[in-house]
């Protein structure tokens, strides 16, 4: 592992620090020092804010990580016409091999393998038959693997969050700014099906001025934390040593698509609670053999983190956490505005002034006239596919932007500002739910409205 992403501790003195101080309007109680807040960092290097991609022929990718998800998202990459995987890297060397093998029964020459440690993707990307590198590592590695793809003149994108701390973000942004490369958060979520149609009706004006919105992480990964393999393997760490909302961005990205985020509004500061933590402990006890070296881990994340939004324009989005309770899966998903309302799990609407009284109405009913042009060109080619065929439709996509040369959907301020909650709630907590603000990655670009292409 990297030294020092996984446990920054941000102190408040480092975090006034680092983020600058401004506006006394949030007092940490008996406090008279201003609340934490980021200034602009200064830089001479111009935005990433709609920079198309250059025109690809073909798309080479490579992948560092071909674990559950690289292996995964391997499977959606072969399926695409004229996108080619050129180099893969693991630390396991039979992991590798298996992802390579995956690519020659597709058809495709072998790839170069690089397996010789924690750092051989730093050879990796200095190959010149490479246009973007693919990282679905363990959280650590995500920002170490795009800033070394972007020095050596590669695209990146990364599975999430992005980063672990908010340097993190910072280093992301100004790598990509000052090497001309983007860096995307591969969030996979704002894809799905229900979220480009909710986008899609939230274009059209069907809820009117959006106010209000949820988003969340909530599943069930109790056994998944405690198995000795995969995600198992990491994945359990962070709830030993930090808290907060470690998962932000598949319940959020899409909400930031819907409220325009970085496209006419922005996060400003939030707000965060968590609950004790039972979870673990309570499953370590029924599973865990009393003689596991994890009896000598202690849990401090709580079970349920609780963070509150507040934009720019003064919108408020809830933002939930919830990885180590009973529960069915749910990311909230849901929006309230001056003209209606939408909630999933399930799919429902209401919206003001229809028929039959206030009851909501069933996705089905909007399927006809909604549904996003992606889902309506590549549905049928999606179905079945990784994650009820979103992982498809955001792989096509990506092809897409890459080969014709378009602004990519998602860029590296989004990157930065969705995965900033983690070490935001994380300040937020260890100070009594203190509002903390966030940065301004973009450095005053997120005020112009823009279309996705
Ligand atoms: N978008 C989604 O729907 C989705 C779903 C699952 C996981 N994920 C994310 O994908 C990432 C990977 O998760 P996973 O489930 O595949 O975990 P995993 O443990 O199955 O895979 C991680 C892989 O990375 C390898 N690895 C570790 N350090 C490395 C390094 N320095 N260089 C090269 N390889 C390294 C491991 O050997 C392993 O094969 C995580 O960030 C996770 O949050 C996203």
């Amino acid at each position: 592992m990297p030294s020092g992403p996984f446990d920054p501790r941000l102190s408040r003195r480092d975090l006034i620090k680092s983020a600058g101080v401004a506006g006394a309007a949030m007092i940490w109680p008996g406090d008279t020092e201003p609340a934490l807040a980021a200034a602009p960092v200064h830089t001479t290097a111009p935005s990433m804010i709609g920079v198309p991609f250059e025109r690809h022929d073909t798309v080479r990718i490579a992948i560092v990580g071909t674990g559950l998800r690289g292996s995964s998202m391997l499977t959606e990459f072969l399926s695409l016409d004229g996108v080619f995987i050129t180099a893969l890297c693991d630390i396991v060397p039979e992991k590798a091999r298996r992802a390579g093998a995956m690519v020659t029964a597709a058809g495709q020459p072998a790839p170069a393998l690089y397996t010789a440690g924690e750092h051989d993707f730093e050879r990796l990307v200095t190959r010149d038959d490479i246009d973007f590198v693919y990282t679905a590592t363990p959280w650590p590695w995500h920002t170490p693997v795009c800033i070394a793809a972007m020095k050596a003149g590669k695209h990146a994108g990364t599975e999430v969050p992005a980063a672990t701390s908010l340097d993190e973000c910072w280093a992301l942004v100004h790598t990509s700014e000052s090497t001309r490369r983007h860096c995307l958060i591969m969030e996979n979520c704002c894809y799905d099906f229900n979220e480009m149609l909710v986008d899609t009706m939230v274009k059209r004006g069907m809820f009117g001025e959006l106010l209000y919105a949820e988003a969340a992480y909530i599943h069930d990964l109790r056994s998944l934390l405690f198995e000795d393999r995969d995600e198992g393997l990491w994945r359990r760490l962070p709830h030993t040593n930090r808290q907060g909302n470690f998962y932000p961005t598949h319940g959020l990205g899409p909400v930031a698509w819907y409220l325009d985020i970085h496209r006419g509004d922005r996060f400003d500061y939030l707000v965060s609670m968590s609950t004790p933590e039972r979870g673990l402990s309570l499953w370590r006890e029924t599973h865990v053999p009393k003689d596991s070296p994890k009896w000598r881990e202690s849990y401090v994340e709580g079970d349920i983190n609780s963070s509150l939004i507040k934009t720019a324009r003064g919108r408020t989005i809830l933002l939930e956490h919830a990885v180590t309770t009973p529960t069915p899966y749910d990311r909230l998903n849901s929006i309230r505005g001056t003209k209606g309302v939408f909630k999933d799990y399930p799919a429902r609407f209401y919206l003001d002034g229809q028929q039959g009284g206030e009851s909501f109405r069933p996705i089905d009913d909007f399927k006809a006239e909604y549904t996003h042009p992606l889902w309506q060109r590549l549905g049928q080619l999606a179905e079945g596919r990784g994650h009820g065929g979103m992982d498809y439709i955001l792989a096509w996509r990506l092809a897409q932007c890459l080969k014709e040369g378009l602004v990519p959907d998602i860029d590296v301020y989004d990157a930065a500002a969705w995965s900033a909650p983690w070490p935001l709630s994380e300040a937020s907590l260890k100070h009594g739910s203190m509002p903390v603000k966030f940065p301004d990655f973009t450095r005053g670009g997120w005020q112009a409205p823009r279309s996705r292409a």
